[in-house]
């Protein structure tokens, strides 16, 4: 099939590059021309593990193209995805601004019969005011199909390779029979094809982000309360994890949910329900205790200092939201780096991909160093902000003499706090004061 692929963001560039390694002539298009020229001269504007591999292939196989021109993509195609970003908006709702702006671009470029497909987040509703908006500028015919995306950064390619489940909605028996035939090969092993009503389909995907960020701020106050009754966290998750009614997943006691997807998820499905004049505690009250979990972090690690950072030099390992993705949208380093900028602190961050997007963020205040160890010269403490595989077992010995100060914030629990407590070191971990 032909398939138009418009954004070529992280959704965008794994869907089409996804098509394309499964015999699909994909063209993907973006309104950044500084993003295609990268992508055409085989740079990857994102840092997504075996994306790029992927890409190089199936350019090469001639089988993907990247381009600006939205018209030509669209005329030459079957199926449009559209795969534009949906950013937090004010009060919580998601800007379609992106989609609807996109939608008139499709609609002006129809010159034949076309499947239109929204991949991005949308409130419910937005596919029909996506099919209104392209309906008014154009007469040839068109389908509408809403197919929420699930995929995780840093897992991305196998999640849209071999996905939990596809949902797709739509009203019309033909079109299903496209998606059916497109995604087929994604769902050999016999995971789920969800053919279900448009808005329920916009609806699933935020009902999955809700549980999802639920689960980790819960797990995170849970930690809090075994931290102080003096029990073991570690211990508690086990005994939880092999409950088969709860599972292993989304259980690691941490700084809290960020990235692009969860926090502005429950923010819109809370505007959702306040739409409604329904009640929403458990939504609120995800956003809100993960916040506040941050927030507590960030406390403790003042506190620790007494509450001034002036002439304080922080060293902070991990900026992306989480391992293996170099995004730092909503990440919860940046929310750590943001204070201590405002108490006042020198700060020295390493992300062995989110550097070139921690430079461009915060530009000089905030010295991004691109070996590991060079983060923690001089530091007065190091603050643990990301689980990247690298920083699981640092050599504490050439810590102590690098830095100044002899603090570990473990934001993400990965160290066992009596060997670092052996070298020296004051460790504050997730709920962890009883260990
Ligand atoms: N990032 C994720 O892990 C993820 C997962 C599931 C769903 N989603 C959802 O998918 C959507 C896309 O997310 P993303 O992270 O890929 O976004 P992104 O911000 O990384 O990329 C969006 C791209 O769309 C381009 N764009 C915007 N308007 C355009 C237009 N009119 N024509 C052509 N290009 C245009 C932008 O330049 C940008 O490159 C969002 O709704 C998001 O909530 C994201």
């Amino acid at each position: 099939m032909r398939i138009a692929v418009i954004g070529t963001g992280h959704v965008g560039l794994v869907a089409g590059t996804g098509f394309a390694d499964n015999g699909h002539q994909v063209v993907c298009v973006d309104k950044d021309a500084s993003r295609i020229e990268m992508l055409r001269e085989g740079k990857l504007p994102i840092y997504e593990p075996g994306l790029e591999e992927l890409v190089m292939r199936n350019i090469e196989e001639e089988r993907l193209s990247f381009s600006t021109d939205t018209r030509t993509a669209v005329a030459s195609s079957l199926i449009v995805f559209l795969c534009v970003g949906t950013p937090e908006g004010p009060g919580g709702r998601p800007d379609v601004s992106h989609v609807l702006d996109a939608a008139g671009e499709i609609g002006d470029a129809l010159n034949d019969y076309k499947v239109i497909v929204s991949k991005s987040t949308c409130p419910v509703g937005t596919v029909e005011r996506i099919a209104d908006t392209i309906r008014a500028r154009t007469p040839h015919r068109f389908d509408i199909v809403a197919n929420p995306e699930f995929m995780k950064e840093g897992a991305a390619i196998d999640d849209f390779m071999r996905p939990d489940r596809v949902v797709v909605g739509c009203d019309d028996v033909r079109v299903l029979e496209i998606m059916k035939e497109l995604y087929a090969p994604f769902l050999r092993s016999g995971k789920p094809f969800l053919a279900m009503d448009v808005r329920s389909a916009e609806l699933s995907k935020y009902a999955v982000s809700a549980m999802l960020g639920a689960r980790i701020a819960l797990i995170n106050e849970i930690a809090h309360i075994a931290g102080a009754h003096g029990a073991d966290i570690d211990l508690i998750r086990q005994a939880m994890m092999a409950d088969r009614r709860i599972g292993p997943d989304y259980l690691y006691p941490g700084l809290g949910f960020g990235g692009s997807c969860l926090p502005k998820d429950v923010a819109a499905l809370s505007e959702m329900a306040r739409e409604a004049g329904l009640p929403r505690g458990v939504i609120d009250g995800t956003g809100a205790a993960n916040h506040a979990h941050l927030r507590a972090f960030g406390d403790r690690i003042l506190g620790h200092y007494g509450d001034s950072l002036s002439s304080k030099r922080l060293a902070v390992w991990g900026g992306s939201f989480k391992s293996k993705t170099d995004d730092i949208r909503s990440a919860p380093a940046v929310g750590l780096i943001d204070r201590f900028l405002e108490a006042g602190a020198e700060v020295r961050a390493y992300d062995p991909e989110a550097g070139t997007n921690l430079r461009a963020h915060y530009g000089d205040r905030l010295t991004v160093v691109s070996r590991v160890y060079a983060a923690a010269e001089q530091a007065d403490g190091l603050v643990i902000a990301t689980e990247w595989r690298e920083f699981h077992n640092p050599d504490f010995e050439r810590l102590g003499t690098l830095m100044r100060g002899k603090a570990v914030f473990d934001g993400r629990n990965l160290y066992n706090p009596a060997t670092v407590r052996r070298h020296g070191f004051f460790y504050l971990g997730i709920g962890r004061e009883g260990k």
